[in-house]
Parts: C-alpha cells; structure tokens; sequence
C-alpha cells in the first residue's frame, strides 16, 4: 500500500499501540495525526513520530481530545481537514481495560469502558464519516481485542465494549461499501504497553493464570503484524499466531476454549481454598 501524502488519524496515538502504529506509518511516509487528551504525552511522542519522517514535506500533528466529546472531536477533525484536506484513514486505537471480579469493577467502570472503548468509535466515525464520502472513500479501523470475541474471566466490562466493537464494524463494514469506505478491526493479543501495565495491577489471579503461557507481544510487532494485514485490506486483523488460533478455536470448537480456560480458572481456586 502507498501510504505517501495519506493522511492518517490516530486516536490513542500518543502510547502504546497507537503511537507504534503512528511511527510505522510515518517511516512509510504517511501524514499521521496523533489525537489523545494528555498534551504532555502528545508532545513526547510527536518526538518521537516525527524522528521517522522520510521526507520534510510529511505532517505529523498531535490533537488534545477526549474521544467521548462528540462536539470537540467534530470540531478538531473539522478544523483539521480545513486545513490538511481530508482523512484517508482513521485508526481508532483509544481505549483502556479494568480488569477484576464482577463485584469489585465500580458501576461507573463499565460506563466509562463503553464511553471509551465503543462509543469513542461511533463518535470519530460520525465525526469523520462527511469528509469519507467527499474523499469517496477511505478506511477506518476499530480496535477491539482478543476480549472481542473470547470471553475471558475477569473482563466482565471490557468484554462487552469490545464485543461491541465487532458487531459494530461488522455492520458498518457491509453498509460503508456503498460508500467505498472499508473498514477492519485490530484484534490485539497482549502487549507490552502502559496500559497493559496499570491493568496488571487489578487482574483477578485466575485471570492472570489464563493469560500466564500466553506470548506478550511488543507495540511494535503488533503494529508491524497490523500493517502487514491493512495492506492486505484484510477485516479481522489479529497479530500474532496465538490470537489467530484462538479466533478459529472459538469460531469452531468453543468448548475446547472453556475447558482450557476452565483448567486455569479451578487450578487457581483451588490454591485459594487451601
Ligand atoms: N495492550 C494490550 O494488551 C491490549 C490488548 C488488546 C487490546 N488492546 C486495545 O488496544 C488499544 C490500545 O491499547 P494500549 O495498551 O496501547 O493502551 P495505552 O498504552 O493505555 O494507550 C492508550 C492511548 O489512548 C489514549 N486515550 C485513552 N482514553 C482516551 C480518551 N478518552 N480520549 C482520547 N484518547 C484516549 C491515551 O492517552 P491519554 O490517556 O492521554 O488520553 C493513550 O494515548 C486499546 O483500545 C486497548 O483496549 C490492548
């Protein structure tokens, strides 16, 4: 794929996946826009974006937003595409997790999870859905996670933002057709980011036991393996040969997956009775 003079927004571009995404695109020439609400970490890692130009002509911007203001983000995206032109790609990789038992996560958690992690979707999409259909055409990608379709112990709310998030691309996926826009999904497995890090510290131990064997992949594999199959215009795009595995046991012999998830979950209760 061709990414010169494209341009790309990001939200959640600032850490982890996101800006890892923001840097490979940017070595392949691409005008990346970075959008998240800490203006101390946009700055580092525009830095950092910025060092992967190929040429002085590329534009590498960072946008202070909260993905959950439907106004604010219109108004950015706005703003910007007066400036910049338009969106060829969207990638939405804001997002974050709070782990733990049921009656532990606070009721305000689980509202908070689908403001973010679903939500904040519908909102850039609509916000850049008019400047799709002028481009006539483009690519948005949502990213949802291995949580988006395996039901894993102590992601009670997680989950469900992130199954949302497949069911909502799905749908989104044969209506923006007649529009010649396409969209994927970015299903990552585990990875080394700060967010990955702050929600390690809430994980049930029968959720840490499941995802023990489990490879933890690098922000920058997972946006090399995420490129590799965009290029491709695939639509469940999942890095690494683990998640893949899981997604085809899942789809064709779920109860393998919930007698293996099970063994984890009994051997770590029955520590605890001890
Ligand atoms: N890391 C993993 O193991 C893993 C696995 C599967 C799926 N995922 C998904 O992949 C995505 C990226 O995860 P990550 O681990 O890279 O996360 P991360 O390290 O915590 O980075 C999250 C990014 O999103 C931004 N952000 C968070 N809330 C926002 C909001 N309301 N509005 C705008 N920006 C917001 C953060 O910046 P500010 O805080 O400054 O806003 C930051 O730039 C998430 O959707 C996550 O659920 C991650």
């Amino acid at each position: 794929m061709n990414y010169q003079g494209k341009n790309i927004f990001i939200t959640g571009g600032s850490e982890g996946i996101g800006k890892a995404i923001a840097k490979l695109l940017t070595t392949k020439g691409a005008n990346t826009f970075i959008f998240s609400r800490n203006p101390k970490k946009i700055t580092k890692a525009l830095k950092e974006i910025r060092k992967n130009k190929i040429s002085k002509d590329q534009i590498c911007e960072g946008i202070s937003l909260d993905v959950t203001k439907l106004n604010i983000v219109k108004t950015k995206f706005n703003t910007l595409c007066k400036k910049y032109g338009n969106i060829d790609i969207l990638i939405n990789t804001a997002g974050f997790a709070a782990p733990g038992y049921f009656e532990k996560i606070p009721p305000e958690a689980f509202h908070d999870m689908m403001e973010v992690n679903y939500f904040g979707i519908v909102n850039t999409i609509t916000a850049a859905f008019p400047f799709f259909v002028k481009n006539n055409g483009g690519h948005i990608v949502n990213t949802s996670s291995l949580s988006g379709f395996l039901p894993v112990f102590g992601y009670s709310g997680y989950t469900a933002s992130k199954y949302a998030v497949i069911g909502f691309s799905e749908v989104l996926k044969s209506e923006f057709k007649r529009h010649n826009i396409k969209v994927s999904v970015l299903c990552p497995p585990d990875t080394d980011t700060p967010g990955f890090k702050k929600e390690n510290k809430t994980k049930p131990a029968e959720t840490l036991e499941i995802s023990k064997g489990a490879k933890l992949m690098t922000p920058a594999q997972v946006a090399e393996s995420f490129e590799k199959a965009f290029s491709k215009n695939k639509f469940m795009i999942i890095p690494g040969l683990e998640g893949k595995l899981a997604y085809r046991v899942k789809r064709f012999c779920p109860g393998l997956l919930n007698f293996i998830f099970n063994m984890s979950i009994k051997k770590v209760q029955k520590k605890q009775r001890k």
